[in-house]
């Protein structure tokens, strides 16, 4: 386990080798937080919602962000996934420098380059299954309706593609969620608490669906929970204290989603 003041790079060895070596590592990190701060409100007033830190994720990693309510873990993914602007710092994702978006950017950033996945899974009551994904599946390619049904066929919804949200399961519709998410094919997947409504074997479910989505589809994933035991499967762990990650653990060994038990 490896304490820290602040956040450091997980491993900036090799960037004290050569200029060469350094380009190799910024080329691999999907998520580059330089100083990332982000403050809500003013004078006495302000929360420090993400002191000032410094993180690198590389691609191919499944981060889980642990800690208590209100230390900063969604604060985080939202600066990662441009749903806020930092407050100060600096926020590079695929190689974009988000600091620098205005709200328009941003937009097209969130539009292109990240899928989300929340805990109440967001989808439009009144629209199927398949339209609910072909929405958003439309908004980056011509085939959206081919698109939607080979994602929702890729979480196994293949059967369910005419029912409305109503008429499916919690596990169901976690799994619409993240089809629309994947069907815009975003290399970063931001999930915040995306099991936190589900009972345990549902949740175990979802996490196996996320987890083959990085081993085998290579997608880097961050995964907010209040859940200790979703760690296991995790290659990385960041905990967060009253707004800084207090420790990034990495777990050589992770677990399948099915060992899961909480
Ligand atoms: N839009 C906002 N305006 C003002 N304060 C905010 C806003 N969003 C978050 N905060 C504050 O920032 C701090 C961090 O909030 P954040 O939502 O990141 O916590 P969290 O770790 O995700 O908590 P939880 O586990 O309850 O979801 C909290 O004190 C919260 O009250
Ligand atoms: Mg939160």
């Amino acid at each position: 386990m490896k304490e820290m003041e602040a956040t450091t790079r997980p491993d900036n060895s090799a960037a004290n080798v050569s200029a060469t070596a350094t380009a190799n590592a910024e080329d691999s990190a999907i998520v580059h937080l330089e100083q990332a701060a982000k403050t809500y409100g003013e004078g006495r007033s302000a929360v420090e919602a993400l002191k000032p830190t410094d993180l690198v994720i590389e691609r191919g990693e499944l981060v889980v962000v642990l800690g208590p309510s209100g230390s900063g873990k969604t604060t985080l993914l939202n600066l990662i996934g441009a749903i806020e602007p930092p407050s100060s710092g600096r926020v590079t994702v695929t190689g974009q420098e988000l600091s620098t978006l205005d709200d328009g950017g941003r937009t097209r950033f969130r539009r292109e380059s990240v899928g989300f996945v929340f805990q109440f899974f967001n989808l439009i009551p009144t629209l199927t299954a398949l339209e609910n994904v072909q929405l958003i599946a439309e908004l980056v390619d011509g085939d959206g309706e081919g698109t939607a049904r080979r994602s929702l066929e890729s979480v196994g919804l293949g059967e369910r593609l005419d029912h409305f949200p109503g008429a499916l399961s919690g596990g169901e519709q976690q799994r619409v969620a993240i089809a629309r998410a994947l069907a815009k094919h975003p290399p970063l997947l931001l999930c915040d608490e995306p099991t936190g409504s589900l009972d345990l074997t549902t949740g175990r479910q979802i996490l196996d669906l996320l987890q083959r989505l990085n081993r085998e589809e290579g997608r880097t994933l961050l995964l907010v929970t209040h859940n200790e035991a979703i760690a296991k499967i995790a290659t990385r762990v960041l905990r967060m204290r009253s707004g800084r990650i207090s420790q990034d653990d990495r777990n050589e060994r992770p677990a399948s989603a099915d060992q899961v038990s909480w």
